[in-house]
C-alpha cells in the first residue's frame, strides 16, 4: 500500500488540491494470482490480434497494441486507440498522456501491472484521427474476448470516444461521467482522457472525483 506522503505527491503531480479520503485502498493482488498468458485462450487471442488484417489500419500500423497488465485484473481500463508512441512501442498509453494515466492509477493506490490497459481498437488510425465505425466494428470482438477472459470487477472508459463506443451513445462526456453504468453486468465508470487533462488543468479536480467514484464502486462490489 502507498504511504500517505507518496500518495499526496502523486495527487499534487496531478494538480489536485489534497484532502485525504478515509476509503480503504484496494488490496494489492498477490503475485501468485497474476494470470499466465497461456490460460483461457489469451495466447491465441494475442496471436490473432498481432496478425489481424480485418480492416485497413493493418496497412498503416507499425504493430498492433493488444494491451498490457494483469489479465486477471479487477480493473480494466479502455482507451480509444493507439497513438504514435503506442504504435511504435506496441504498448498502450506510453506517451505524456500515458504518464498521467500512470499517476492517476497511483493516486488510487494502483500500478499499471495490477490493472489491464487496452483500447477500443488495437491499431493506430493515421494521424490519430478518430476511429471509423467499420474499424471499431472489426476490432470489437477482440475487446469482448479480452473482457470475457479478464472478468474485471470494474471498467474505466477512458475518454469520450471509449465511453460513447462502449455505452453505444452519442451523449457528451459531461453527461456520461459522474455515474455508474454497466457493460455486460460489469460496473463501468467514465473518466476524462489524460490527454484532455493535460490541456485542461481546470478539469483535474473533476477527474479525481471520477476516480473516487470508481474506487467507491469497486469497494462496494467487494462487500
Ligand atoms: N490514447 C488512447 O486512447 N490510447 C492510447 O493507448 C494512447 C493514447
Amino acid at each position: 500500500m502507498l504511504d500517505n506522503v507518496l500518495r499526496l505527491n502523486y495527487l499534487e503531480a496531478m494538480g489536485i488540491d489534497v484532502w485525504m479520503s478515509r476509503m480503504p485502498v484496494p488490496a494489492v493482488i498477490d503475485s501468485d494470482c497474476l494470470g499466465t498468458a497461456a490460460n483461457n485462450g489469451w495466447d491465441t487471442l494475442q496471436t490473432e490480434v498481432a496478425g489481424c488484417t480485418k480492416c485497413g489500419l493493418c496497412e498503416t500500423r507499425t504493430q498492433t497494441v493488444f494491451g498490457t497488465g494483469n489479465n486477471k485484473a479487477d480493473w480494466l481500463l479502455i482507451g480509444e486507440a493507439p497513438g504514435q508512441h503506442e504504435d511504435e512501442q506496441g504498448k498502450p498509453f506510453v506517451g505524456n498522456a500515458g504518464q498521467l494515466l500512470t499517476e492517476m492509477l497511483r493516486a488510487m493506490g494502483l500500478t499499471r501491472e495490477e490493472v489491464f490497459i487496452t483500447n477500443i481498437i488495437k491499431c493506430r488510425p493515421p494521424r490519430n484521427r478518430d476511429p471509423h465505425v467499420d474499424e471499431v466494428e472489426s476490432c470489437f470482438d477482440y475487446l469482448q474476448r479480452q473482457l470475457a477472459i479478464i472478468q474485471p470487477k470494474i471498467i474505466l472508459a477512458v475518454g469520450r470516444i471509449a465511453a460513447q463506443t462502449l455505452l453505444n451513445t452519442d451523449l457528451p462526456l459531461a453527461k456520461l461521467r459522474g455515474k455508474v453504468h454497466t457493460l455486460d453486468d460489469t460496473p463501468l465508470v467514465v473518466v476524462y482522457h489524460p490527454a484532455y487533462l493535460l490541456r485542461s488543468l481546470a478539469e483535474k479536480r473533476k477527474a479525481w472525483q471520477d476516480l473516487q467514484l470508481a474506487m467507491q464502486t469497486i469497494n462496494k462490489s467487494e462487500y
